[in-house]
């Protein structure tokens, strides 16, 4: 990629991506990469700026994560950010120590003297600290351009030789004026100029796809969720018929799901690309007999899912690469492009554990879900796609409490359906993080015409969160779940009963199993 961009090093901060994520809002590319890269691989990709993160660890003891000291003398910006900001004070000379006082949280920092850096920043300007070590003096030649009641070297600076630095992380939002931090960074300190778009993005990844992958083979598991659809168009951009996309139906996907992802990637679709769909509904039915303990079942589904891939990549013969839709969550590290043959583990869905492939291919690691979303729309991928909610891979297994049955899933699909569809004419579908319909495992006696009915409960679910690490039960309006209620019990055959699931998470979990 030629155009302008600013890495991070990353020495093991817990914000890192967001850092490049930042900076990608500035309209300036930016990537991640370990802090041992060396010299030579910085001085090939040309950046307008380097920052180095934050990280656990003491900048003055032996083992910990370092650079090289020459990476000072490149002639390019650097900003270093709290164990960033310590490991430069340390290897140019100034003094890190255990601080008297850690910080944690909300800070106000006081601007001392005018800095690019600061730049239209307030004097007094409130910024997110964590650290138990800091800077006690800076090196020689640098001059301190803000401090807190506790910290003495929040900021330092060295312009003359491009070098910046500070305690606290202007990446995160609680630092109220770290955007414009950044922004200044990137565009008065290392002159950038801004020609960064998801376009570029999308565009300069189909190439170099295309000139990595040659006419070598791909192959992409593809589930239709956001992520794999996203990974598969870009590479049906790059490389076309090269790629093969797998598409394996568990028959535990919501309803028409199937049919409505193979209407866009299959034959008829308008993607060029070789589509495989797996009907392995009955095989999965099979294993899942008799099964009610919720992990077996993950295990179970995410086995048999290895098997069917396998299968069908053997039938398709040697293949060079694996395409996986990645995204910056769930990153591993996977010695991309440095070994013959790569294991590799999957958290979603379930992959191969063991597959010999060249090389795997993840287009949208650096991505955020939001951003991987706008990719989707710039490569033209419909909107009921791009904007998906979450949904598990093992996906309607988990939310039938107790055995999976073929008639239990046709429930949960209709009831399902019929739950989102209410919630987009309620206009709701943008606002609540995650809902669908679950089946419990209770049956009860009720009445329907002038029968008995001894039918399922089906449960509703519908939360707002913006992590999933917790989550709030979400506020649906009463009429709108008595009108769901409604639909479900009179359009469901073998549902008597509607309940909606108030728990939060902690202590209940979004999904049932
Ligand atoms: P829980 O139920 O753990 O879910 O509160 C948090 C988020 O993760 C999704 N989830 C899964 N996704 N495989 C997945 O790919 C799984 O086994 C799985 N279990 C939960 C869930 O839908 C929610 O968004």
């Amino acid at each position: 990629m030629n155009q302008e961009k600013v890495i991070v090093l990353d020495f093991g901060g817990q914000y890192n991506q967001l850092i490049a994520r930042r900076v990608r809002e500035c309209n300036v590319y930016c990537e991640v990469h370990p802090h041992y890269i060396s010299v030579e691989e910085i001085r090939k990709m040309n950046p307008k700026g380097i920052i180095f993160t934050g990280g656990p660890n003491s900048a003055y003891l032996e083992d910990s994560p370092t650079c090289s000291k020459e990476i000072f003398e490149m002639g390019i910006p650097i900003l270093g950010i709290c164990y960033g900001s310590q490991l430069m004070a340390h290897l140019l000379g100034g003094s890190v120590k255990t601080a008297p006082v850690s910080e944690y949280g909300k800070a106000e920092v006081t601007i001392e003297s005018e800095s690019e850096l600061f730049a239209d920043v307030s004097k007094n300007t409130v910024c997110w600290m964590s650290h138990t070590d800091y800077i006690e003096t800076p090196p020689q030649g640098f001059q301190i351009i803000g401090h807190t009641s506790a910290c003495p070297v929040a900021a330092m600076e060295c312009p003359k030789r491009g070098l910046y630095a500070t305690q606290f992380h202007p990446e995160v939002m609680h630092t109220a004026e770290g955007q414009k931090m950044l922004s200044n960074f990137v565009y008065r300190i290392c002159g950038c100029k801004g020609d960064w778009q998801m376009d570029s993005f999308v565009e300069n990844t189909i190439k170099s796809i295309r000139e990595k992958v040659g006419s070598g083979k791909a192959l992409c598991a593809l589930s239709g969720g956001v992520d794999s659809s996203v990974a598969a168009v870009i590479l049906a951009k790059a490389v076309g018929k090269q790629l093969t996309c797998v598409f394996v139906d568990h028959g535990l996907l919501r309803k028409n799901e199937g049919d409505e992802v193979e209407a866009v990637f299959g034959p008829n679709g308008p993607y060029n690309l070789n589509f495989i769909r797996v009907n392995a509904q009955e095989r999965f039915y099979q294993k899942l007999s008799g099964i009610t303990e919720p992990e077996e079942k993950r295990k179970i589904i995410g086995e048999e899912f290895i098997r069917v891939f396998e299968e069908e990549a053997k039938k398709i013969g040697a293949v060079d690469f694996l395409v996986q839709g990645t995204i910056y969550p769930d990153v591993i590290e996977s010695g991309l492009g440095k070994s013959a043959t790569i294991k590799s583990h999957h958290n979603v869905g379930g992959l191969p554990d063991y597959v010999d492939f060249k090389e795997i291919i993840e287009p949208l690691r650096l991505l955020f879900k939001d951003e991987v979303r706008q990719a989707g729309r710039e490569l033209g991928i419909p909107e009921h796609l791009v904007s998906r909610q979450p949904f598990p891979g093992p996906g309607l297994g988990i939310r039938i409490i107790g055995e999976v049955t073929a008639e239990k899933v046709k429930i949960v699909q209709d009831a399902d359906a019929i739950y989102r569809e209410e919630i987009a004419n309620a206009g709701l579908d943008k606002t609540v993080s995650q809902y669908f319909a679950a089946l419990t495992n209770m049956r009860s006696v009720g009445v329907m015409g002038d029968e008995r009915t001894y039918d399922y409960a089906v449960a509703l679910r519908a939360v707002t969160t913006t992590d999933f690490m917790t989550a709030e039960c979400a506020d649906i309006p009463f009429e709108v779940l008595q009108k769901v209620m409604n639909r479900i019990v009179n359009e469901v055959k073998g549902v008597n009963r509607v309940v909606y699931d108030l728990s939060s998470k902690p202590p209940g979990t979004i999904e049932f199993e």
